[in-house]
């Protein structure tokens, strides 16, 4: 039996402000579904986790951790629940803001404190993982101390012997960036650490880079992503660390909840329905979420979906750039839901109402809409310009709503572009970062959809058929961890 400990800033059903909270929520439980693997996490006890849970913990024991050159107090909680065991890590100074992510160097302060805290825990507790999963730069520093302070004898003996870690990137841009000098004061790390070919990038200090330089493994959440980023293009100035580090690199594609995700038992939409007969069922849900949003209803409209985090890299400005084309034709409906850069929150609220009836905004996040709309649209649209997975589309893949998507990362992967000739395909793909591009691939979908009906639906019953549980994906982290161990 392998021990394996998650290390990360945020999970479901705990917190969460993107999709590595639902990777980190979900891969767990289902690596304990094998025999011989037993996962647990940890995570900040940060206030705003909600009271419900908070009340279930156990509070088991506290140590100091030296950090920023202050002995500081660390609380451990613990949690059983759906067959994980989850540490929470507990610090009033560092985790009470309302938001878990808040400025630059005080994040720095606070994941170097965490990253320390998760090591001393796993000695206090005498729990020894096997390996160390670390997620994205806010765990940054864990193999970088394991290795150079945790697996020296002085302190902690053999403890740590042997243990291996894996840094995964959910997304290359986020890197833990500061000066050096500050870097240093805060993780008491010398000189020796800030060159370039360990901490130090472009002369600012780089938790992450630490993280690559130091790991045992390095996976990403999709293959093609895992190529990209050995280009200058996508590496994010890490390119060629990336490179160097290619025999240790691996990408595994994210999966999904099938439970939660399910249109044949989601509570949430008016009408269940399966990939042998969903046609009634869909045009229901659609005429349902209309008259919900105050769009016009029917069932005869296009309905195009987006759900997302409304940042740059979700090719915002693409759809902002041809929304007043794209509605020129009445008979398609846009709806979104989703917060982030302002400038995308006011325009897509503007869209709404210079539109109103046929484009909805919802500036919020709300998981209960966001199953509707999976279920009630026709097409799911995210134009990506990087995205190393993405869920969305996997959710939509299962709802029978089917993806149009750029030709990147996870997207490429996972979405597969309909071929008219060989009746092939689960969505729609264009290649470059262009609007226009986008604007005919959108037209294309709906070209399909009206004129070519049957097909449309036999598309839609191919991507409803599609498995991106984690159970594949699961095995693979799986393998991989026996293969670092040597237990292959
Ligand atoms: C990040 C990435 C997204 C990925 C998710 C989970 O949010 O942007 O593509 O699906 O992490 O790995």
């Amino acid at each position: 039996m392998k021990k394996i400990l998650f290390a990360a800033s945020e999970a479901v059903p705990f917190i969460k402000t993107g999709g590595l909270a639902d990777v980190v929520g979900s891969l767990p439980k289902e690596l304990n579904t094998h025999d011989d693997c037993e996962a647990s996490v940890v995570l900040p006890l940060y206030r705003v986790i909600p009271m419900q849970y908070k009340e279930q913990m156990d509070y088991i024991t506290n140590f100091q951790v030296n950090i920023a050159g202050k002995s500081v107090y660390a609380g451990v909680f613990e949690l059983h629940m759906d067959n994980v065991t989850w540490y929470f890590i507990d610090n009033e100074y560092y985790f009470s803001g309302d938001r878990i992510y808040e400025d630059g160097k005080w994040d720095l302060e606070k994941f170097a404190y965490f990253d320390k805290a998760v090591l001393t825990m796993c000695f206090v507790l005498g729990y020894r993982p096997d390996i160390i999963h670390c997620h994205d730069w806010q765990t940054g520093l864990i193999p970088v101390y394991l290795r150079n302070e945790y697996q020296t004898p002085e302190y902690y003996g053999d403890f740590f012997n042997g243990v291996k870690s894996i840094m995964t990137i959910h997304n290359l841009k986020f890197q833990g960036r500061w000066s050096v000098r500050q870097m240093q004061e805060i993780t008491g790390l010398d000189d020796y650490f800030f060159t370039p070919d360990k901490m130090e990038s472009y002369k600012e200090g780089n938790y992450l880079k630490g993280g690559l330089v130091y790991a045992d493994w390095i996976t990403t959440v999709s293959s093609v992503y895992a190529d990209e980023i050995k280009t200058s293009y996508f590496g994010e100035g890490l390119d060629g660390l990336l490179r160097a580090r290619s025999n240790n690199l691996s990408g595994i594609v994210n999966g999904i909840d099938y439970d939660e995700y399910n249109p044949h038992t989601d509570p949430f939409i008016p009408f269940n329905y399966k990939d042998t007969a969903f046609i009634r069922a869909k045009e229901g849900n659609k005429m349902d979420l209309q008259d919900e949003l105050g769009l016009e209803v029917d069932r005869h409209k296009f309905m195009i979906g987006m759900i997302s985090r409304l940042t740059e890299q979700k090719g915002f400005d693409l759809v902002n750039y041809i929304m007043d084309e794209l509605v020129q034709d009445k008979n398609i409906q846009v709806v979104i839901l989703g917060t982030g850069d302002q400038r995308f929150e006011d325009s897509f609220r503007y869209f709404e109402n210079r539109y109103k009836g046929q484009v909805s905004s919802s500036i919020m996040y709300d998981n209960r809409r966001s199953h509707r709309i999976y279920a009630a649209s026709d097409a799911f649209l995210m134009p990506s310009s990087f995205e190393p997975c993405g869920l969305s589309q996997l959710m939509a893949l299962r709802y029978g709503s089917l993806p149009i998507v750029r030709e990147t990362g996870g997207l490429k992967e996972t979405v597969e572009p309909y071929n008219e000739y060989d009746q092939t395909g689960t969505g729609f793909s264009f290649r470059n970062y262009d609007a226009g591009e986008m604007l005919n691939t959108i037209k294309y979908a709906v070209w399909v959809f009206r004129d070519c009906r049957p097909e449309w639906n036999a598309m839609v019953k191919r991507a409803m058929q599609k498995d991106f549980s984690w159970g594949v994906s699961a095995s693979k982290y799986n393998d991989l961890y026996n293969y670092l161990l040597g237990w292959y």
